[in-house]
């Protein structure tokens, strides 16, 4: 509460539930297939957040073919909003995979097959800090290997796969996050999605940036921090045959930078 009084937070997203109506508006008017969220809805895990969120996303975030949600550690902010399932009383209508099969920790991962060319894969890399200020991410070994088996499925072998996940392999400038912030096994994950068939969208820090595929690595691109003031915005993704195409990052009101 003193970080969001004290620290400015409360300012900085202070217009936040208007700028994801205007987002969620924007889906509709694009004509958008699929709307990803990559984590922290939230502030501080509050019940009335979760309840503001999933309101502001309406009526995506009712339809699991229509929208993809994965927690951030702003939605894990302490042991009483895990005990409680908080996140997952408000987007668990988001969470149920298409194939169960290969759920391997908490829910994790949640599988989204849309249409015959493209799939969502969620991974939960949110953990409870063990410490105020500490916001690393991890995967973990189930969720990796669960993926690993997943992708050696007949019925992903030919979609574009787009991974979503809340803490950043890398910052804007290419590097590793610090310890205390980043995704902890970062190469383990993008060593299972080599080249431009594979996405991984993550958000956490507060800059947007697109890293395009390589031969043996996924695209990674960070949403940055949608609806905080003076940073407000989104990626728009389209995909081809089973490849990810163009990405162009947009501004609400689908307004280009
Ligand atoms: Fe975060």
């Amino acid at each position: 509460m003193a970080e969001l009084r004290m620290g400015g937070r409360a300012r900085r997203f202070a217009a936040a539930e208007v700028v994801l109506t205007r987002i969620a508006r924007d889906a509709e008017t694009l004509g958008v297939d699929h709307l990803i969220l990559s984590g922290d809805v939230t502030a501080y895990s509050m019940p009335d957040e979760f309840t503001r969120a999933r309101s502001a996303l309406r009526p995506w975030a009712e339809d699991p073919l229509r929208a993809s949600v994965v927690p951030g550690n702003h939605d894990r902010y302490t042991p009483g909003s895990l005990r409680s399932r908080r996140f997952e009383r408000s987007f668990g209508q988001l969470l149920a995979s298409d194939l169960p099969e290969y759920v391997a920790e908490d829910g994790f991962p949640v599988v989204r097959l849309l249409g015959a060319a493209d799939a969502v894969v969620g991974l939960c890399s949110a953990r409870v800090p063990r410490f105020p200020g500490m916001s690393f991410g991890v995967v973990r070994r189930p969720q990796l290997d669960a993926l690993e088996r997943l992708l050696a499925d007949s019925r992903l072998r030919d979609r574009a796969v787009l991974v979503v996940v809340h803490h950043a392999p890398y910052r804007a400038d290419g590097r590793p996050d610090r310890l205390s912030h980043g995704l902890l096994d970062a190469e383990e994950l993008l060593a299972l999605l080599p080249g431009p068939r594979f996405a991984v969208l993550h958000g956490h820090i507060h800059h947007r940036f697109h890293h395009p595929a390589t031969a043996g690595r996924p695209h990674i691109l960070g949403a940055g921090s949608s609806t905080e003031a003076g940073d407000e915005g989104y990626f728009l993704l389209e995909t081809a045959g089973g490849q990810v195409g163009s990405v162009r990052a947009l501004l609400p009101g689908g307004l280009t930078p």
